[in-house]
């Protein structure tokens, strides 16, 4: 399990996470909501290890990875999406690929990438920057199982795409959780949250302020998204 206790974040005088207190059960996809600049982006850098928290805890297996660095973080099994993909341009997708992988991968060799993204095999000698948005989302997804994480952070994996591969990307994402990889979920699309987490939690000024099942956040949807999520 992945567990945030108390965790407070800063860049230089802004203290963005107040606190933040979230768990991301083994085997589940944990969806966390809420308004532009709430601290969402922040609370992964901070788990990952790119911004030092100033304090709290970062609890994997019920060990404290606060603070470590991020190749560290990496090596116990963590792997980060961020947001915009960031796919290098002017590589291939094999080549992206392969500068992700610092240790041959024994659970996601390529092979098996391409099993479950058929499309970036037939791209695979395609520069990043001839991909569409989706083929980027799949590639960058792809990049980071390479490091055969056991918990995967992504940062609006939906953005920018259209429908038909928001769809393709809600049916992977589910897939890799069933395949035994915890998920943090950032979104923005609710639909989506709603309808792959096993849990939906609301994050606003740099703290968790509700938490609940997707059922049940259906249920108060309305109130729910006029109190915490809209402008
Ligand atoms: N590198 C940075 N330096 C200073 N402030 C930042 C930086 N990145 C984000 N912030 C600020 O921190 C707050 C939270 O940002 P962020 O975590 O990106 O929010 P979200 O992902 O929820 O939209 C915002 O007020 C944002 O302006
Ligand atoms: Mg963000």
């Amino acid at each position: 399990m992945l567990a945030l206790e108390g965790l407070n974040a800063h860049y230089g005088a802004s203290h963005v996470l107040q606190g933040v207190d979230l768990e991301v059960p083994d085997g589940t996809i944990t969806a966390v909501l809420g308004r532009n600049g709430v601290g969402k982006t922040t609370t992964l850098r901070t788990i990952m290890g790119l911004l030092p928290p100033s304090s709290g805890r970062v609890l994997l297996g019920g060990r404290d990875i606060a603070g470590w660095a991020p190749h560290l973080v990496a090596r116990v099994g963590v792997a980060y999406v961020p947001e915009g993909r960031l796919i290098f341009p002017d590589l291939t997708v094999v080549e992206n690929i392969r500068v992700a992988e610092r240790r041959p991968a024994k659970e996601w060799p390529i092979d098996r990438l391409f099993e479950l993204f058929p499309a970036l095999r037939e791209r695979a000698g395609n520069k990043g920057a001839q991909l569409s948005g989706g083929e980027q989302q799949m590639l960058a997804l792809a990049r980071a199982l390479v490091s055969d994480p056991k918990v995967l952070l992504l940062d609006e994996p939906s953005q920018g795409l259209a429908p038909l591969v928001v769809r393709e990307l809600a049916r992977v994402i589910r897939r890799l959780c069933e395949g035994g990889v915890t998920i943090l979920l950032i979104e923005q699309n609710m639909k989506l949250a709603e309808e792959i987490a096993d849990r939906i939690a609301i994050m606003v000024k740099g703290r968790i302020v509700y938490s609940a099942s997707p059922a049940a956040f259906r249920a108060e949807e309305a109130s729910i998204r006029t109190q915490y999520l809209t402008v």
